[in-house]
C-alpha cells in the first residue's frame, strides 16, 4: 500500500490487477459478441481471457497485497454480512475488495476458466483444431455429451456432431451464466460506490482510493 500525502488516497489496484480488468471487459464483449464466429477473432477474445485469469490467479498469490486471494477471499458468513450492512446502510468500508467483491472475484474467474475451456473443447471436437485438438476427442468424452444431445433433439447423430453440439451447449450455458454474473458485479459495484460515497470504476483505472479516516482502525 503506498500512501500518496498530497490528495489523501492510497494506492490500492496494481497495473496488472487494472489492465487484467479491462482486457476482460473488451474480450468478453468482442467473445460473446461474435458467438463464435468469425473464429479467429473470437478464438483470440477467448484465449485473451484465458491468459488474463492464468495470470491474475498466480498473481493471487505472489502479487502485491490487495492483489491477493489471501486479503479478500472470506467464509459465506462474512459475505452475508457484509450484504446485510449493505441492505440495511451499515456496510463497512474497505480499501481491497469487501467480502462481497472477493467471492464475485473467485466466482468471475471460474466461470471465464469454464467459458474459455469449454470454448476450446467444443473447437477441438468440432474441427480437431485449437490448443486442446487431439487431447479432448469424442472417445475421451463421458457418455453424457452423447445423452445432452439425445436429450436435446431426441436421436442420436454421428459422433462428432453430436458430442460438438452438446459442448457447444455446454459452451452457451458457460457463456450466459458468465453474463449473469457480470451483471450482478456491474450491479453490486454500483450499490458499493452508493454505499461508500467512492466511485470503485474511477478506482479500477487509476488504481487509487481514498484513504481511510486516520482514528478509525483500517478495515481493509
Ligand atoms: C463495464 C463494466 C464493468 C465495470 C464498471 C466493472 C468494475 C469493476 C470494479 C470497480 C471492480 C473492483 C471492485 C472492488 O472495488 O472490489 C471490479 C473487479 C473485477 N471485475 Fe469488473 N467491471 C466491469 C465488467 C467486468 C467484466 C465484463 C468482467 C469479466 C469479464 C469483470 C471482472 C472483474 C474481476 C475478475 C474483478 C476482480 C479484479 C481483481 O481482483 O483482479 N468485470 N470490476
Ligand atoms: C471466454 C470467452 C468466450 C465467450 C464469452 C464465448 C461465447 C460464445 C458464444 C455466446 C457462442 C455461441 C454459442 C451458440 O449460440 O451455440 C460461442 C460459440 C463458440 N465458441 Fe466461444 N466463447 C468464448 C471463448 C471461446 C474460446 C476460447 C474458444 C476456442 C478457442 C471458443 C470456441 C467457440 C466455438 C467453436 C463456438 C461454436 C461456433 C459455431 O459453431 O458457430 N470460444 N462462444
Amino acid at each position: 500500500m503506498v500512501e500518496t500525502a498530497d490528495t489523501g488516497t492510497v494506492r490500492v489496484w496494481d497495473p496488472l490487477v487494472r489492465i487484467g480488468h479491462w482486457v476482460l471487459v473488451a474480450a468478453f464483449a468482442a467473445a460473446y459478441l461474435t458467438e463464435g464466429e468469425p473464429q479467429w477473432l473470437h478464438g483470440y477474445a477467448g484465449y485473451a481471457i484465458a491468459a488474463v485469469v492464468v495470470l491474475r490467479l498466480v498473481w493471487g498469490v505472489v502479487g502485491p497485497r490487495h492483489a491477493r486471494f489471501s486479503d479478500f477471499v472470506t467464509g459465506p458468513r462474512r459475505v452475508i454480512g457484509y450484504l446485510r450492512g449493505l441492505a440495511t446502510g451499515r456496510a463497512e468500508r474497505h480499501l481491497g475488495h469487501s467480502p462481497a467483491g472477493g467471492a464475485m472475484t473467485v466466482a468471475l474467474l471460474v466461470a471465464l476458466a469454464a467459458t474459455a475451456l469449454s470454448g476450446m473443447a467444443t473447437l477441438a471436437v468440432e474441427d480437431g483444431a485449437g490448443p486442446l485438438a487431439g487431447l479432448v476427442t469424442v472417445q475421451s468424452l463421458p457418455d453424457w455429451a452423447a445423452e445432452a444431445e439425445h436429450a436435446e433433439h431426441g436421436a442420436f447423430g454421428e459422433g462428432e456432431a453430436e458430442a460438438g453440439e452438446a459442448l457447444e451447449e455446454v459452451h452457451e450455458i458457460a457463456a450466459n451464466a458468465t453474463l449473469a454474473l457480470i451483471a450482478l458485479h456491474v450491479a453490486g459495484v454500483i450499490v458499493a460506490s452508493l454505499a461508500h460515497r467512492e466511485t470503485l470504476v474511477r478506482a479500477m483505472i487509476t488504481g487509487a482510493k481514498r484513504r481511510p479516516r486516520e482514528t478509525a482502525p483500517t478495515p481493509d
